[in-house]
This record gives C-alpha cells, structure tokens and sequence, in this order.
C-alpha cells in the first residue's frame, strides 16, 4: 500500500495516564480517512502525537518515509503536516487576513496560494479585513482549514470541524473539504457520522486508545452492529 501516515504501536501517557495504548494504522496516499470513536477514545491524542504534541512513549510514526517521533512539533509541521485542532485556533482579535499571513511558513505562501484558498472559502475573501472574532462560527472554522492551507502541506489532520456549527454550516464546511480532498490526503476527526458518509473513503475506528477495525468506508457504514457498537448510532 502507498501509505502517507503509518503508526505503528504507538503509546502516549498523559501525566501518569496512559492514553494510547498501542495505535497502529496506515492511512493511503490520494485518500480521506475518518478516525472515529465515542468521546475520551483517543482521536484528538492521536492527532496531537503525530503532531508532536503529546510525546510519543514508544512506537513509530512515519511520513513519507520520515519518522517524526521524538521531533519537535515545528519541524513535523514543516515537513508538510496541517493541523486543524478543536474549537478552530484562530486569532480573534486579528483581522482575517492577519490570521493566514501568520499561517505562512515562507514569506510569499499566502500570495502564491489566495486564490486557490478563497476559490475554496469565498466568504473570506469578502472578509480579509475583518476581526476574525466577528465572523460566524462556520466562517471562523473555514478560517482554521485556510490557515492549515497557506504553506504547502502534504497532509491535513481536521478535528472535529462540525463542532457545535448549526446543520447548514456543518454542510458548507463538508462541502469544502470535498473539494479539498481532490488536492491533500486527510485524516478527518469527525463525531457527525451523517456529514461525513459521503465524503470519508476509509476509515479508522479507535476504542479506549487503540484501533479496533479500519477499512473501507462503506463496510462500516453497512454494518449496523459497528455502528451501535463502536459509535452508538442507532442507523
Ligand atoms: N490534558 C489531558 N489530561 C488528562 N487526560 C486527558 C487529557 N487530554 C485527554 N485526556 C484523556 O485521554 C483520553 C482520550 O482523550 P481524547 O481527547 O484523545 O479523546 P477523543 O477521542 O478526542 O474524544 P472527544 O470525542 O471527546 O473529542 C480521555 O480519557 C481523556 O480524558
Ligand atoms: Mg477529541
């Protein structure tokens, strides 16, 4: 398999808590994967360890070839790792622009991406001299995706993107990232099963720090039973 990101028997210990107790998966090249899970399963620490957020005690981590355990969190992110992490980080009181200007990893970024990120996210470009805290919930978590979209990243991890956004939003912020998927590989942390079934190729299911099932994403959404048992979702 072409795989992008592959975790293998990956442990992380928050305090004297240990988190992940063993993650190992492959995610493809070309692809959008889901990692799922019930609240507390270990999505958002898998995300921060592969960031280097969180130390990885043991276990491998691999980017294109690259292992990035024990690497600092910045130069993770510049080998070509997006992170968009819950409850959308942005800067409130900075203007809309300010916000992607800071996201540049090289001067000139944002210039030789704006058109592509506001071909995606129109509703910023109407608002690049705004104060980010002024836009809408849905515009702001648009805001968080463009920022991960300025420097040239090979990989985009997304958070929770639909977090507390009313349904229409959650719609618009999907639709994005559908086109988005034609571009960058990503691995989607998402609770709302029904805004990502049809944008989701594969996907990766953890329970109590590990990962139980991955595969295709329509063998979960077919299996009912997964699907209540794993997720809770009574389809
Ligand atoms: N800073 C922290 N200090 C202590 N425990 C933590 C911390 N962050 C996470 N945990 C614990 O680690 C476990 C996994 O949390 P994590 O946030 O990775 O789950 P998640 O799958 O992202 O859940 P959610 O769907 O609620 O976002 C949970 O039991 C959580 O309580
Ligand atoms: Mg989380």
């Amino acid at each position: 398999m072409d795989a992008v990101l592959e975790l293998r028997d990956v442990h992380t210990f928050i305090g004297s808590f240990h988190i992940l107790k063993g993650v190992s998966f492959a995610m493809r090249a070309g692809s959008l994967t889901a990692l799922l899970g019930r609240n507390g399963a270990g999505k958002t620490t898998t995300l921060r360890t592969i960031m280097g957020l969180w130390p990885a005690a043991q276990g491998s981590i691999r980017f294109l070839g690259e292992e990035l355990r024990g690497r600092p969190t910045h130069e993770i992110a510049a080998l070509g790792i997006g992170y968009v992490p819950e409850h959308r980080a942005i800067f409130r009181g900075l203007t809309v622009e300010e916000n992607l200007k800071l996201a540049e990893r090289r001067r000139g970024d944002l210039a030789r991406r704006a058109e592509w990120i506001f071909s995606l996210f129109p509703d910023l470009k109407a608002a690049l001299k705004k104060p980010a805290g002024l836009l809408s919930g849905g515009q702001q978590q648009m805001l968080a995706i463009a920022r991960a979209l300025v420097p040239e990243n090979r990989l985009l991890l997304i958070d929770e993107p639909s977090e507390g956004l009313a349904p229409m939003l959650v719609e618009h912020v999907m639709a994005a990232i559908h086109r988005l998927r034609e571009e960058v590989p990503i691995l989607l942390v998402e609770q709302n099963l029904h805004a990502i079934r049809h944008l989701a190729d594969h996907y990766i299911l953890m329970e109590d720090g590990r990962v139980v099932r991955s595969g295709p994403m329509a063998e979960l959404l077919g299996n009912r039973e997964w699907l209540q048992r794993y997720l809770g979702v009574t389809a």
